[in-house]
């Protein structure tokens, strides 16, 4: 498969044909949306409707061709549709669709595969059909593998919508009305490191991680009965804003939890496959961790999900049966294992690294030439650029980063808003060109917001 099958759809994107939304978009949305509820921001924000992808652009109904910069959410990262992975599904499809848990001979592949790539010992796993349920996988495993029922989990981080997963993360979020009246007990929350917003800090003002692992230590010793089974975060916060820690956080995270007997579970099912320029986003700090989760790259579209502990774990997992309805059958597993060939074969890690320094670097231009942006947040292909209304104050602008939205997607770049944090997941095959193109597109509605704003 040439690298650039992708390249000939993307040709004199975007194409604009009605104003956008446009009449068949109303009209669709509109009929849809009397039956179909709970929508999120980013549809409610602008409701087109789309009925194709190839690579890395979208087109709807009325025939308007916009870039993609949001992979579906973080999810058709190799371009959709791609040819590749699109054939190993529709093999399957006519072939074998549902075997419960029985082996097959792609689930072979794919698991041999999977533990090839993953570093460590990282090679005992389940597979699901979405990331929530991995997540809940990976307590019930932390579970079985320490006998201990506690866990610590950060502020701001997601981890899904099941009441284990809830309650690892924050029960009102936004508009969405609270999950329940209170977390599961024995589920404890963290602050953990943002280096533009830190909590501790160094004299000269910079982020100081031992002051949170500190603080973590204590909190295991006062908050807790102590029966901490895992620590569980996500390596880069995702929904939270492409936060990046400091990178001596996760190394000296895991020496605290290699002291206290507490495994370290990163939930990789939006930064892992490749999205950060690694296998495991994990690997930019040479830090294994005990447990961990995959899912939107993994399948490229298709529902997929894995939860993975290492090896002298495995045994606990035959504690916790693996078996789903849809959990690893043989479309699942042949869109999963098409995907990691597709990473290999098109050198996709490579081309995240360079591509994203090279969008790095424009961000940081941006920062440095308008008022309104405050930080820059980048790790391969994970991005986000944070609006403040002032660089001093550094109050969040969550109007401007509306309106930044909008404005862009009606230039025709189809992207993810997330307040005053501007998110951007571009499909990972992305050449320097085009993410110039959506680049130019943000930095254009930047500047129109600005001068409404009357900056
Ligand atoms: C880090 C993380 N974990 C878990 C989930 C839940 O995955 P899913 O929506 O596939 O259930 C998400 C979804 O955004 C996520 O970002």
């Amino acid at each position: 498969m040439a690298k650039d099958w992708w390249k000939e759809s993307a040709a004199d994107i975007p194409i604009l044909k009605t104003e956008i939304p446009g009449p068949e978009s109303k009209r669709m949305h509109g009929n849809t949306t009397k039956y179909f509820h709970g929508l999120s921001g980013q549809v409610k924000l602008f409701p087109v409707c789309f009925s194709e992808g190839h690579g890395i652009t979208l087109t709807d109904v009325d025939g308007n061709k916009y870039l993609d910069f949001s992979s579906g959410i973080y999810v058709t990262s190799l371009g959709h549709c791609h040819p590749k992975v699109s054939e190993a599904v529709s093999h399957w499809a006519n072939r074998l669709m549902n075997a419960h848990d029985f082996t097959t001979p792609v689930k072979e592949k794919l698991c041999e595969k999977l533990a090839d790539v993953l570093p460590g010992k990282l090679n005992a796993m389940q597979f699901y059909s979405d990331g929530t349920s991995a997540v809940e996988s990976a307590i019930r495993a932390a579970r079985a593998i320490t006998g201990k029922h506690e866990f610590i989990s950060c502020f701001r981080d997601f981890h899904g919508k099941s009441m284990a997963a809830v309650s690892c993360a924050q029960m009102v979020r936004g508009d969405v009305f609270s999950y329940g009246p209170t977390r599961a007990p024995g589920f404890y929350m963290v602050p953990r490191p943002n280096p533009y917003r830190p909590h501790f800090t160094k004299a000269d003002g910079t982020i100081d991680t031992d002051g949170y692992i500190d603080f973590y230590r204590e909190f295991i010793q006062e908050g807790t009965v102590g029966n901490v089974a895992a620590f569980v975060l996500e390596p880069i916060q995702g929904w939270g804003g492409s936060i990046v820690p400091p990178d001596d956080f996760f190394p000296k995270l895991k020496k605290l939890c290699d002291e206290k007997g507490i495994l370290l579970y990163a939930d990789e099912v939006l930064a892992g496959m490749g999205r950060t320029g690694e296998w495991l986003a994990m690997n930019h700090w040479d830090v294994v961790p005990d447990i961990v989760t995959f899912g939107k790259s993994f399948g490229n579209g298709f529902p997929v999900t894995a939860m993975v502990v290492s090896e002298e774990n495995a045994s606990a997992l035959d504690k916790i049966s693996a078996s789903s309805s849809y959990g690893g059958n043989p479309m699942a597993c042949a869109a999963a294992l098409a995907s990691i060939e597709v990473i290999e074969e098109e050198d996709i890690l490579s081309n995240v690294r360079t591509v994203g320094e090279f969008i790095r670097k424009r961000m940081e231009k941006m920062k440095e030439d308008h008022p309104i942006v405050g930080d820059v947040k980048a790790k391969g292909f994970l991005l986000g650029m944070e609006l403040v209304k002032d660089k001093n104050t550094k109050e969040p602008f969550a109007e401007a980063g509306t309106l930044v939205y909008q404005k862009a997607f009606r230039k025709g770049l189809a992207w993810i808003p997330a307040g005053h944090i501007l998110r951007m997941s571009p499909p990972l095959i992305m050449d320097e060109k085009y993410a110039e193109l959506g680049l130019s597109m943000i930095e254009e509605s930047i500047g129109e917001v600005e001068n409404e704003f009357g900056y």
